[in-house]
């Protein structure tokens, strides 16, 4: 079993000095994967139509059976994507064409899934349905409240849109219980799990999403640029990729045999593939960790633990819920924090981020939801508890010097 924390740091190149608490936002990897990665551009490099004509596939076939034995699915329903905003774009893209065709969302959905929900709404007159959600809630409540808005709303509904781990707050969202009750209602579901892989266990055959996509770059600790989408063999027909290739091909019935689903993503246009060839790479690193299971027991103690301790710098409280089932591998902690209300959510979000990053040295994700200001803060296998004392002595100097 490693020795998780400070010690690990030096398998990544983060900067001396810097403690970085934010891995949800744009992930990490370690220096060894780095030297893969260059291994498999250099072979790409060497040759490339040997590479890119025949010999990188094998090789993404190989990956993606890996990915699917830790996912627990048939490899053959995953595809590969550059990161979750593509997955989810090929998804809400390809289905939701039609005016007056209904989707159900929640109000945390992040941005660019939010604005891609916004933009077939404008440009199919698609109608959006948005739960409103207010954390800490519980699981149950969020149940009921999806119950209450789909009595509300008897039309049919064609697909809803769900996180996995939600970005701000960063919270554990109950989407298997979701995609159950989607499937009795004949909705279909699509989670948003760009968080998922490597900080929760997710297993695909029992949770049967109709679509799932997760980023490897977040918690897997692959290159940047590498995700998976995941879709259910009957709606394989109905889905393209964001960016139509060359591979495009109409189908009308999901049993239709000759369905291009694999086709059509596997050449997005020339690009690096070299991030999804390091899928394997950083389970192998994982596994000489110790294996998901250590990882990420280390990681949601870590969380639990840095979160209280960072409560108690600040004065204030953990975003959790009765049942404790909001916190996964990282923490969300209130901001003892009243800013001037002249000042625009997204200005003093980014006063905080440039005091934190330039003056302190650190990071954890400022976000304000239900008008209250919090920090979302990321454990990981290279930090530990002294790391979040530092960032809530730096958010409490932080706190106090925007509020003067
Ligand atoms: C919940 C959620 N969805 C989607 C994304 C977008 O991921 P990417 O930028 O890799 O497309 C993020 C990124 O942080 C996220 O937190």
């Amino acid at each position: 079993m490693a020795n998780f924390g400070k010690s690990l740091r030096e398998d990544f190149f983060l900067k001396d000095g810097y403690v970085p608490l934010n891995h949800g936002s744009y992930g990490s990897y370690p220096k060894q994967i780095r030297d893969k990665l260059h291994h498999y551009q250099m072979v790409a490099e060497q040759n490339p139509d040997r590479f890119y004509r025949r010999e990188m596939f094998p090789l993404l076939d190989k990956n993606r059976k890996s990915v699917a034995k830790l996912l627990n699915c048939d490899a053959d329903d995953l595809v590969f994507v550059t990161n979750a905003t593509a997955g989810t774009n090929s998804v809400v893209r390809s289905l939701m064409t039609e005016e007056g065709a209904q989707l159900i969302c929640f109000s945390t959905a992040y941005n660019a899934v939010e604005r891609t929900l916004a933009y077939v709404e404008d440009k199919y007159k698609v109608k959006l349905i948005t739960v409103e959600l207010n954390y800490p809630m519980s699981n149950d409540a969020i149940l009921a409240k999806l119950e209450a808005t789909l009595q509300a709303n008897p039309g049919p509904i064609k697909l809803a849109v769900m996180d996995a781990i939600t970005s701000v707050p960063g919270v554990v969202f109950p989407y298997e219980r979701v995609c159950a009750l989607l499937r009795e209602r004949g909705i279909l579901s699509l989670v948003d799990g760009a968080h998922a892989i490597g900080q929760i266990p997710v297993n695909l055959r029992e949770t049967d999403p109709d679509f799932f996509v997760t980023n490897c770059h977040k918690w897997l600790f692959t290159p940047r640029g590498a995700a998976i989408l995941y879709v259910r063999r009957d709606q394989q027909y109905t889905i393209h990729p964001a960016l139509i290739n060359a591979s495009y091909k109409h189908h009308t019935k999901p049993n239709d045999t000759s369905s291009t689903f694999q086709s059509e993503f596997s050449w997005p246009g020339t690009s690096d593939f070299s991030p999804y060839l390091c899928i394997d790479d950083a389970l192998s690193f994982r596994e000489s960790l110790g294996g998901e299971q250590a990882i990420q027991d280390y990681c949601h103690r870590l969380a639990i633990e840095g979160g209280h301790a960072v409560a108690e710098i600040l004065g204030t409280e953990v975003l959790e819920n009765e049942d404790k089932s909001l916190t996964a591998c990282m923490s969300n902690v209130r901001l003892p924090f009243n800013p001037s209300s002249q000042v625009s959510e997204s200005d003093m979000t980014n006063m905080i981020i440039d005091k934190l990053l330039y003056e302190e040295n650190c990071m954890a994700a400022p976000y304000y939801h239900h008008g209250q200001w919090f920090a979302r803060l990321s454990a990981q296998i290279y930090t530990g508890l002294d790391d979040f004392k530092y960032v809530g002595h730096a958010l409490l100097k932080v706190c106090k010097s925007l509020e003067q």
